[in-house]
């Protein structure tokens, strides 16, 4: 049996870097492809041999509840017009053995604040959070690589992979020191630093697995980096009390939160699809004259 089961996605925020999109549906729910971002989110989870799925989410977000649930008038007109393939495909995002949980976030208060709403369900258990902006490709799925870590070590782990100086302001920086292999022990953690005051270029991209004393930190700091309570100011904290871990994973991110990363992810999936991947290539090929 996995000593994690719960993985806790954040999904209230607003997305304005992508309005007009995310004005009535969740940035979410972008497909890359032919697949929303949190469905990849959930299958990396799944894959990692999670099984309840805790969403944080807000107004606005009923498609993704939808989504994850039973599409009884999809069903139908599928099964009546023999569509078997999209019945399965319909049927399928979501394996029998795993549950989804939801919980309002019912104000925007910050990264951290909203993984403490989820200290009802995961309780006092260590669980994972997952970011779904942040899409990973990876051949074994990092959160995967990071269940293992924390199987062998039993303290926190956070996803990590260098950037480059100038972009430090966008994310939470570790200062490390050398632990094994691709893992190494955060010594500092500080979020959204100017490149002049980073203690490092390692960034910590949207994988987590914490332990539940995680939950007491958030509740007792105060509002950091844009006057939001920050995940990264918890993990500061516990830092004081446990060991922490940086796990620099193996897998190209796309920063789907952004406008770039978004379509650079599209093409990267759209260029190995199996229904248009050839086609798309060869397209892509045509438009830029290679
Ligand atoms: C959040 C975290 C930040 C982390 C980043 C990864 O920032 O606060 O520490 O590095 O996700 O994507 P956001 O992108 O929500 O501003």
């Amino acid at each position: 049996m996995r000593l994690i089961s719960k993985a806790v996605f954040p999904v209230a925020g607003l997305g304005s870097r992508f309005l007009p999109a995310t004005k009535a549906s969740p940035k979410e729910m972008m497909p890359i492809v032919d697949k929303p971002l949190i469905q990849y989110a959930v299958e990396e989870a799944v894959e990692a041999g999670l099984t309840d799925m805790v969403f944080v989410t807000g107004r606005h977000k009923r498609a993704i509840e939808d989504h994850f649930d039973k599409a009884y008038e999809i069903e139908t007109e599928l099964a009546s017009r023999g569509k078997e393939e999209l019945l399965d495909l319909v049927r399928g995002i979501i394996p029998k053995h795993v549950n989804c949980i939801y919980i309002r976030q019912p104000e925007q208060l910050g990264l951290g604040h909203a993984v403490l709403c989820a200290q009802p369900i995961v309780k006092n258990e260590p669980f994972a959070v997952i970011l779904a902006d942040d899409l990973i490709d990876a051949h074994a799925p990092v959160m995967r690589q990071m269940v293992d870590v924390f199987e062998q070590e039993r303290c926190s782990v956070l996803g990590v992979q260098e950037v480059p100086r100038e972009q430090t302001a966008s994310y939470g920086i570790v200062a490390t020191s050398p632990f094994r292999d691709r893992i190494e022990e955060v010594k500092a953690i500080v979020e959204k630093p100017r490149p002049a005051d980073a203690p490092s270029n390692l960034a910590v991209i949207g994988r987590y697995v914490l332990t539940p004393a995680i939950f007491e930190h958030l509740t007792r700091i105060r509002p950091g980096a844009g006057g939001e309570i920050q995940l990264t100011d918890g993990i500061a904290a516990l830092l004081a009390h446990e060991r922490v871990l940086a796990h620099r994973f193996e897998g190209v991110r796309y920063d789907c939160g952004s406008k770039l990363g978004y379509l650079q992810a599209t093409v990267a999936y759209g260029i190995r699809h199996g229904e248009v991947g050839s086609a798309f290539a060869e397209y892509l090929r045509r438009v830029t004259g290679r």
